[in-house]
């Protein structure tokens, strides 16, 4: 790439040129969210995914995210800056071992959270996100039995708030893991009037010390809405950057890691950088492509979940 090229500018030629839509997560770094046209939470950026009438969908966040909107507009290019950009909790569920689980509970239907791969989706009833899991369980039956998978925290979580038992997936998100109870309790000590706000992947001793639960779009509304004016941030980092831009003058604070060596970064959603960004948009690769297939199967489940959220 020529050192004097203004990738901001080039970015914004390239989505012109090409009617291209660029769709990044919060958890992005600051740049590609100031570059992008949409910013959002899983839930709102598959609703993006589902309505534009680009010709290609630029996605800055992870494989699972853009694989699900190539799901949803299958007839369109979906790039990604970096194919490696994964996810752990996807990971911790391959299809396999998730069809053999699921053989175990022949009457149990399967609500899948969107951060999985497209044949697991494929594997599923319903699809859900952070910020509608409450409401889909909530949307079945008393006496509906549910498997949950994969993310083991959000579905305690779930359970919790619905009252309902579900069978659980042992998954989890490693960003989502690392922080530290004691770290938080000695942090709340020297802000006491700061607000603890956690994603629903943070495991449960973190939720229960948590002033609000939510989805990043969840907990950027709760911090700009709150009276108050300090927030210890239990997720990934890169929801900061709005938190700060919304709201300039309170004062956001990432939630300590269990160890030194760990951050609130994750690994996978920061591979994605401006310069991908831009290699990837004016290369028009790398492209996702789903089998056939599995679209037909994994959009079912989709489409059932956001027609549940609409
Ligand atoms: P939401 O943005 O839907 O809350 O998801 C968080 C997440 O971990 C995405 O990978
Ligand atoms: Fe996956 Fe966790 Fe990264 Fe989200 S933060 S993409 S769940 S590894």
């Amino acid at each position: 790439i020529d050192p004097a090229l203004d990738l901001f500018d080039e970015i914004e030629k390239l989505k012109k040129q090409k009617n291209a839509v660029l769709l990044a997560h919060y958890y992005q770094e600051p740049d590609i969210q100031d570059v992008a046209d949409y910013i959002g939470d899983s839930l709102g950026l598959s609703q993006q995914a589902a309505k534009t009438d680009a010709d290609i969908i630029v996605f800055a966040g992870v494989h699972f995210m853009a694989e699900t909107a190539k799901i949803l507009s299958p007839n369109k290019k979906v790039l990604l800056p970096d194919l490696k950009a994964g996810c752990s909790l996807a990971d911790s569920c391959p299809p396999h071992l998730f069809k053999k689980f699921k053989e175990q509970y022949p009457d149990h239907l399967v609500i899948t959270y969107v951060n999985c791969t497209a044949e697991l989706k494929a594997l599923s009833d319903i699809v859900c996100t952070s910020s509608n899991a409450v409401q889909i369980v909530e949307s079945l039956p008393k006496d509906q039995k549910i498997i949950f998978g994969p993310d083991k925290n959000l579905g305690r979580y779930v359970a919790k708030k619905t009252g309902r038992d579900l069978v659980l997936w042992n998954g989890a998100c490693m960003v989502h893991e690392i922080f530290s109870r004691e770290k938080i309790t000695k942090l709340k000590s020297r802000y006491p009037e700061a607000k603890l706000l956690a994603h629903p992947e943070c495991e449960d001793v973190i939720l229960e010390m948590a002033d609000y639960i939510g989805s990043t779009t969840g907990l950027l509304k709760y911090s700009t809405n709150s009276p108050a004016s300090e927030f210890i941030v239990a997720t990934e980092s890169g929801i900061i950057h709005q938190m700060q831009k919304d709201n300039p003058f309170k004062t956001f604070i990432p939630a300590p890691p269990n160890n030194n060596c760990a951050c609130n970064d994750c690994p996978h959603m920061k591979r994605n950088t401006l310069e991908k960004l831009y290699l990837c948009m004016k290369n028009e690769w790398p492209e996702i492509t789903v089998p056939a297939d599995i679209i037909v199967r994994a959009v079912k489940p989709i489409e059932r979940m956001l027609e549940i959220s609409a």
